[in-house]
Protein backbone atom coordinates (compact mmCIF):
# COMPACT_ATOMS: atom_id res chain seq x y z
CA UNK A 1 0.00 0.00 0.00
CA UNK A 2 3.11 2.45 0.66
CA UNK A 3 4.76 1.20 -1.69
CA UNK A 4 2.02 2.01 -4.28
CA UNK A 5 1.15 5.48 -3.17
CA UNK A 6 5.07 5.92 -3.84
CA UNK A 7 4.77 4.50 -7.10
CA UNK A 8 2.24 7.36 -8.07
CA UNK A 9 3.92 9.86 -5.95
CA UNK A 10 7.19 9.08 -7.61
CA UNK A 11 4.88 9.15 -11.30
CA UNK A 12 3.12 12.61 -10.73
CA UNK A 13 6.48 14.31 -10.03
CA UNK A 14 8.38 13.13 -13.00
CA UNK A 15 4.80 13.92 -14.83
CA UNK A 16 4.89 17.58 -13.54
CA UNK A 17 8.86 17.56 -14.31
CA UNK A 18 7.94 16.84 -17.56
CA UNK A 19 5.68 19.43 -18.55
CA UNK A 20 7.43 22.07 -16.50
CA UNK A 21 10.71 21.13 -18.96
CA UNK A 22 8.49 21.00 -22.42
CA UNK A 23 6.46 24.05 -21.28
CA UNK A 24 9.43 25.82 -20.62
CA UNK A 25 12.65 25.73 -22.53
CA UNK A 26 12.72 22.94 -24.80
CA UNK A 27 10.49 23.15 -27.92
CA UNK A 28 11.34 19.20 -28.23
CA UNK A 29 8.50 18.81 -30.80
CA UNK A 30 10.76 21.08 -33.24
CA UNK A 31 8.08 24.05 -32.62
CA UNK A 32 9.66 27.46 -31.06
CA UNK A 33 9.38 28.33 -27.72
CA UNK A 34 6.40 30.52 -26.69
CA UNK A 35 7.31 33.64 -25.27
CA UNK A 36 3.86 35.72 -24.18
CA UNK A 37 4.54 39.25 -23.41
CA UNK A 38 1.74 40.69 -21.47
CA UNK A 39 1.50 44.73 -20.85
CA UNK A 40 -1.18 47.19 -19.92
CA UNK A 41 -0.61 50.57 -22.58
CA UNK A 42 -1.24 50.82 -26.10
CA UNK A 43 1.18 50.13 -29.02
CA UNK A 44 1.90 53.68 -29.99
CA UNK A 45 4.25 54.63 -26.57
CA UNK A 46 7.33 53.89 -25.79
CA UNK A 47 6.73 50.42 -23.74
CA UNK A 48 4.29 49.26 -26.22
CA UNK A 49 7.06 50.06 -29.67
CA UNK A 50 9.22 48.21 -27.79
CA UNK A 51 7.39 44.99 -27.31
CA UNK A 52 6.75 45.36 -31.26
CA UNK A 53 10.10 45.78 -32.17
CA UNK A 54 11.21 42.25 -29.50
CA UNK A 55 8.84 40.42 -31.28
CA UNK A 56 9.84 41.59 -34.70
CA UNK A 57 13.77 41.25 -33.83
CA UNK A 58 13.20 37.53 -32.50
CA UNK A 59 11.12 36.22 -35.53
CA UNK A 60 14.45 37.66 -37.86
CA UNK A 61 16.93 35.80 -35.79
CA UNK A 62 15.45 33.22 -33.32
CA UNK A 63 12.26 32.34 -35.91
CA UNK A 64 12.50 28.59 -35.81
CA UNK A 65 13.56 28.83 -32.06
CA UNK A 66 11.40 31.01 -30.23
CA UNK A 67 8.10 32.82 -30.95
CA UNK A 68 6.80 36.51 -29.04
CA UNK A 69 3.48 36.74 -28.63
CA UNK A 70 2.36 40.43 -27.20
CA UNK A 71 -0.66 41.39 -25.59
CA UNK A 72 -0.70 44.84 -25.33
CA UNK A 73 -3.27 47.16 -23.71
CA UNK A 74 -4.69 45.03 -20.60
CA UNK A 75 -5.45 42.27 -23.68
CA UNK A 76 -4.30 39.41 -21.11
CA UNK A 77 -3.62 40.03 -17.61
CA UNK A 78 -3.69 43.97 -15.93
CA UNK A 79 -0.53 44.60 -13.67
CA UNK A 80 -1.26 42.84 -10.45
CA UNK A 81 -2.64 39.75 -12.64
CA UNK A 82 0.23 39.65 -15.07
CA UNK A 83 2.77 39.50 -11.89
CA UNK A 84 0.88 36.83 -10.45
CA UNK A 85 0.65 34.86 -14.34
CA UNK A 86 4.44 35.64 -14.29
CA UNK A 87 5.42 33.78 -11.28
CA UNK A 88 2.98 31.01 -12.17
CA UNK A 89 4.64 30.44 -15.46
CA UNK A 90 1.08 31.80 -17.60
CA UNK A 91 3.39 34.20 -19.19
CA UNK A 92 7.30 35.11 -19.45
CA UNK A 93 7.97 38.81 -20.11
CA UNK A 94 6.21 41.76 -18.38
CA UNK A 95 7.43 45.24 -18.23
CA UNK A 96 5.78 46.40 -15.66
CA UNK A 97 6.14 50.35 -14.09
CA UNK A 98 8.42 50.20 -11.52
CA UNK A 99 5.38 51.57 -9.12
CA UNK A 100 4.28 47.94 -9.40
CA UNK A 101 7.01 46.34 -7.91
CA UNK A 102 7.18 47.89 -4.30
CA UNK A 103 6.08 44.14 -3.02
CA UNK A 104 8.93 42.25 -3.99
CA UNK A 105 11.23 44.66 -3.82
CA UNK A 106 11.69 47.76 -1.66
CA UNK A 107 15.04 49.39 -3.10
CA UNK A 108 12.78 49.70 -6.32
CA UNK A 109 10.69 51.97 -4.77
CA UNK A 110 13.35 54.32 -5.35
CA UNK A 111 11.79 55.12 -8.61
CA UNK A 112 8.94 56.40 -7.39
CA UNK A 113 10.22 59.05 -5.59
CA UNK A 114 9.49 62.75 -6.09
CA UNK A 115 12.22 64.96 -8.01
CA UNK A 116 14.87 62.77 -7.73
CA UNK A 117 16.06 63.18 -11.28
CA UNK A 118 15.65 66.65 -13.45
CA UNK A 119 15.03 64.30 -16.41
CA UNK A 120 15.55 60.62 -18.50
CA UNK A 121 19.22 61.56 -18.79
CA UNK A 122 19.97 61.56 -15.43
CA UNK A 123 17.59 58.45 -15.20
CA UNK A 124 19.81 56.43 -17.89
CA UNK A 125 22.57 57.18 -16.16
CA UNK A 126 21.70 55.96 -12.66
CA UNK A 127 20.20 52.73 -14.25
CA UNK A 128 23.51 51.83 -15.82
CA UNK A 129 25.45 52.73 -12.70
CA UNK A 130 26.02 50.55 -9.72
CA UNK A 131 22.41 51.46 -8.32
CA UNK A 132 21.08 50.48 -11.26
CA UNK A 133 22.12 47.45 -11.85
CA UNK A 134 21.86 46.22 -7.90
CA UNK A 135 17.60 47.09 -7.75
CA UNK A 136 17.66 45.31 -11.52
CA UNK A 137 18.91 42.00 -9.25
CA UNK A 138 16.70 42.74 -6.36
CA UNK A 139 13.63 40.44 -6.97
CA UNK A 140 15.85 37.08 -7.27
CA UNK A 141 14.66 35.97 -4.09
CA UNK A 142 10.95 36.11 -5.74
CA UNK A 143 12.18 34.44 -8.85
CA UNK A 144 12.31 37.69 -10.61
CA UNK A 145 14.66 38.40 -13.07
CA UNK A 146 14.95 41.93 -13.80
CA UNK A 147 16.60 41.83 -17.33
CA UNK A 148 17.18 46.40 -18.52
CA UNK A 149 15.46 49.24 -17.65
CA UNK A 150 12.66 51.05 -20.32
CA UNK A 151 11.88 54.63 -20.29
CA UNK A 152 8.62 56.11 -20.64
CA UNK A 153 8.88 59.32 -19.12
CA UNK A 154 8.38 62.11 -16.71
CA UNK A 155 4.83 62.70 -14.88
CA UNK A 156 2.79 65.34 -15.25
CA UNK A 157 -0.73 65.95 -12.96
CA UNK A 158 -3.92 66.29 -14.46
CA UNK A 159 -7.30 66.86 -13.06
CA UNK A 160 -10.42 68.84 -14.18
CA UNK A 161 -9.30 72.30 -12.57
CA UNK A 162 -5.96 74.11 -12.70
CA UNK A 163 -3.34 72.39 -10.36
CA UNK A 164 -0.80 75.25 -10.47
CA UNK A 165 0.60 75.24 -6.65
CA UNK A 166 0.64 72.08 -4.01
CA UNK A 167 -2.56 73.67 -1.93
CA UNK A 168 -4.73 73.42 -5.57
CA UNK A 169 -4.73 69.77 -4.84
CA UNK A 170 -6.07 69.41 -1.20
CA UNK A 171 -8.88 67.51 -0.89
CA UNK A 172 -8.60 65.69 -4.59
CA UNK A 173 -9.39 62.38 -5.06
CA UNK A 174 -6.06 61.42 -7.48
CA UNK A 175 -5.24 58.18 -8.91
CA UNK A 176 -1.90 56.69 -8.52
CA UNK A 177 -0.60 53.41 -8.84
CA UNK A 178 -0.06 50.34 -6.65
CA UNK A 179 3.18 52.25 -4.70
CA UNK A 180 3.40 53.52 -1.30
CA UNK A 181 5.40 56.12 -1.96
CA UNK A 182 3.09 57.62 -4.64
CA UNK A 183 0.19 57.48 -2.31
CA UNK A 184 2.30 59.51 0.62
CA UNK A 185 2.98 62.34 -1.94
CA UNK A 186 -0.64 62.42 -2.59
CA UNK A 187 -1.15 62.39 1.51
CA UNK A 188 1.66 65.71 1.59
CA UNK A 189 -0.25 67.50 -0.80
CA UNK A 190 -3.90 66.71 1.75
CA UNK A 191 -5.25 64.97 -1.61
CA UNK A 192 -6.71 62.15 -1.24
CA UNK A 193 -5.06 58.84 -3.10
CA UNK A 194 -6.35 56.26 -5.08
CA UNK A 195 -4.76 53.47 -5.93
CA UNK A 196 -6.32 52.02 -9.54
CA UNK A 197 -5.91 49.66 -12.41
CA UNK A 198 -4.30 51.72 -15.41
CA UNK A 199 -7.20 50.00 -17.42
CA UNK A 200 -9.87 51.60 -15.59
CA UNK A 201 -8.86 54.94 -15.22
CA UNK A 202 -10.66 56.64 -18.36
CA UNK A 203 -13.89 55.59 -16.52
CA UNK A 204 -13.06 56.21 -13.04
CA UNK A 205 -12.21 60.07 -14.41
CA UNK A 206 -15.29 60.02 -16.29
CA UNK A 207 -17.46 59.43 -13.42
CA UNK A 208 -15.82 60.98 -11.09
CA UNK A 209 -14.44 58.14 -8.81
CA UNK A 210 -11.34 60.27 -8.69
CA UNK A 211 -10.92 64.02 -10.00
CA UNK A 212 -7.84 63.35 -11.54
CA UNK A 213 -4.58 61.57 -11.34
CA UNK A 214 -0.69 62.48 -9.81
CA UNK A 215 1.78 61.92 -12.49
CA UNK A 216 1.78 60.25 -15.64
CA UNK A 217 3.42 60.39 -18.86
CA UNK A 218 2.05 62.57 -21.94
CA UNK A 219 2.62 59.60 -24.23
CA UNK A 220 0.31 57.38 -21.38
CA UNK A 221 -2.32 60.30 -21.02
CA UNK A 222 -3.19 60.66 -24.69
CA UNK A 223 -3.19 57.08 -25.74
CA UNK A 224 -5.59 56.15 -22.87
CA UNK A 225 -7.71 59.68 -24.15
CA UNK A 226 -7.14 61.01 -20.14
CA UNK A 227 -7.58 64.80 -22.01
CA UNK A 228 -11.11 63.61 -22.93
CA UNK A 229 -12.34 63.64 -19.42
CA UNK A 230 -9.40 65.85 -17.54
CA UNK A 231 -9.60 69.35 -18.73
CA UNK A 232 -6.57 70.74 -17.05
CA UNK A 233 -3.08 68.92 -17.07
CA UNK A 234 0.04 70.39 -15.00
CA UNK A 235 3.84 69.86 -16.44
CA UNK A 236 5.23 69.43 -13.29
CA UNK A 237 7.65 66.71 -14.16
CA UNK A 238 7.06 65.65 -10.82
CA UNK A 239 8.80 62.14 -11.08
CA UNK A 240 9.98 59.40 -13.29
CA UNK A 241 7.88 56.60 -15.04
CA UNK A 242 9.92 54.25 -15.83
CA UNK A 243 9.95 49.92 -16.17
CA UNK A 244 11.74 47.13 -15.47
CA UNK A 245 11.61 44.12 -18.52
CA UNK A 246 11.32 41.32 -16.03
CA UNK A 247 10.93 37.89 -16.58
CA UNK A 248 10.36 34.31 -14.35
CA UNK A 249 14.38 33.92 -13.48
CA UNK A 250 13.36 29.59 -13.72
CA UNK A 251 12.26 29.69 -17.13
CA UNK A 252 15.11 32.26 -17.94
CA UNK A 253 17.77 30.04 -16.71
CA UNK A 254 15.99 26.53 -18.10
CA UNK A 255 16.50 27.88 -21.69
CA UNK A 256 19.18 26.71 -24.13
CA UNK A 257 22.27 28.89 -23.79
CA UNK A 258 22.52 29.99 -27.62
CA UNK A 259 18.62 30.65 -27.33
CA UNK A 260 19.30 33.00 -24.18
CA UNK A 261 22.05 34.73 -25.30
CA UNK A 262 20.52 36.01 -28.39
CA UNK A 263 17.90 37.15 -26.22
CA UNK A 264 20.23 39.26 -24.59
CA UNK A 265 21.91 40.53 -27.14
CA UNK A 266 18.46 41.43 -28.76
CA UNK A 267 17.22 43.06 -25.34
CA UNK A 268 19.90 45.08 -25.53
CA UNK A 269 19.21 46.65 -28.77
CA UNK A 270 15.75 46.90 -28.27
CA UNK A 271 16.08 48.71 -25.05
CA UNK A 272 18.19 51.26 -26.52
CA UNK A 273 15.76 51.99 -29.38
CA UNK A 274 13.18 52.10 -26.73
CA UNK A 275 15.21 54.76 -24.51
CA UNK A 276 16.70 56.85 -27.54
CA UNK A 277 13.02 57.05 -28.71
CA UNK A 278 11.46 57.44 -25.33
CA UNK A 279 11.49 61.30 -25.39
CA UNK A 280 10.30 62.33 -28.91
CA UNK A 281 7.12 60.08 -28.28
CA UNK A 282 6.06 61.79 -25.04
CA UNK A 283 6.55 65.25 -26.88
CA UNK A 284 4.77 64.03 -29.64
CA UNK A 285 2.24 62.86 -27.25
CA UNK A 286 1.99 66.39 -25.54
CA UNK A 287 1.64 68.31 -29.32
CA UNK A 288 -1.02 65.60 -30.22
CA UNK A 289 -2.89 66.83 -27.08
CA UNK A 290 -2.31 70.56 -27.56
CA UNK A 291 -3.57 69.98 -31.09
CA UNK A 292 -6.99 68.09 -29.48
CA UNK A 293 -7.84 71.44 -27.94
CA UNK A 294 -10.25 71.14 -25.02
CA UNK A 295 -7.50 70.80 -22.59
CA UNK A 296 -5.14 73.33 -21.13
CA UNK A 297 -1.56 72.80 -19.79
CA UNK A 298 -0.03 74.51 -17.12
CA UNK A 299 3.67 75.35 -17.41
CA UNK A 300 5.33 76.05 -13.99
CA UNK A 301 7.58 78.81 -13.23
CA UNK A 302 10.67 78.22 -11.21
CA UNK A 303 8.80 79.09 -7.83
CA UNK A 304 5.99 77.55 -8.55
CA UNK A 305 8.18 74.09 -9.18
CA UNK A 306 9.72 75.33 -5.88
CA UNK A 307 6.82 74.48 -4.46
CA UNK A 308 5.68 71.32 -5.57
CA UNK A 309 9.36 70.50 -4.70
CA UNK A 310 8.50 71.29 -0.89
CA UNK A 311 5.07 69.75 -0.69
CA UNK A 312 6.34 66.53 -1.38
CA UNK A 313 9.65 65.75 -1.03
CA UNK A 314 9.62 65.19 2.63
CA UNK A 315 8.01 61.77 1.00
CA UNK A 316 12.01 61.09 0.29
CA UNK A 317 13.43 61.55 4.11
CA UNK A 318 10.24 59.15 4.96
CA UNK A 319 11.07 56.13 3.06
CA UNK A 320 14.75 56.45 3.02
CA UNK A 321 15.71 53.94 5.33
CA UNK A 322 13.65 51.28 3.15
CA UNK A 323 14.58 52.28 0.23
CA UNK A 324 18.53 52.94 1.29
CA UNK A 325 20.22 55.96 1.77
CA UNK A 326 23.43 55.14 -0.22
CA UNK A 327 21.40 54.31 -3.47
CA UNK A 328 19.11 57.88 -2.97
CA UNK A 329 22.33 59.78 -3.10
CA UNK A 330 23.44 57.77 -5.91
CA UNK A 331 20.02 59.00 -7.67
CA UNK A 332 20.67 62.29 -6.59
CA UNK A 333 24.27 62.45 -7.94
CA UNK A 334 23.02 61.16 -11.64
CA UNK A 335 21.95 64.54 -12.33
CA UNK A 336 25.48 66.10 -12.16
CA UNK A 337 26.59 64.68 -15.77
C1 LIG B 1 0.10 53.10 -14.86
O1 LIG B 1 -0.51 52.20 -14.28
O2 LIG B 1 -0.23 54.29 -14.83
C2 LIG B 1 1.33 52.76 -15.68
O3 LIG B 1 2.11 51.91 -14.91
C3 LIG B 1 0.97 52.09 -16.96
C4 LIG B 1 2.20 51.76 -17.77
O4 LIG B 1 2.51 50.59 -17.89
O5 LIG B 1 2.81 52.70 -18.28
Amino acid sequence: MRQSRLFHALIAISCALAFTVSSHAFAADGQPIVIKFSHVVANDTPKGEGAQLLQKMVKERLGDKVKIEVYPNSSLYDDTKGLNALLTGDVQLLAPSMAKLGQYSKSVQLFDLPFLFDDLDAVTRFEQGDGGQKILQSMEGHNILGLAYWHNGMRQFTANQPLVVPRDARGLKLRVEPSNVLAAQVNELHAIPRKMAFGEVYQGMQTGVVDGQAGNTWSNIYSQKWNEVQSDMTESNSGVLDYMLITNAKFWNSLPDDVRSELDDIIAEVTKTVNDKAGELNEQAKQQIIDAGGTEIHELDADQVKEWREAMTPVIEQFSDEIGPDLIKAAQQSNKS
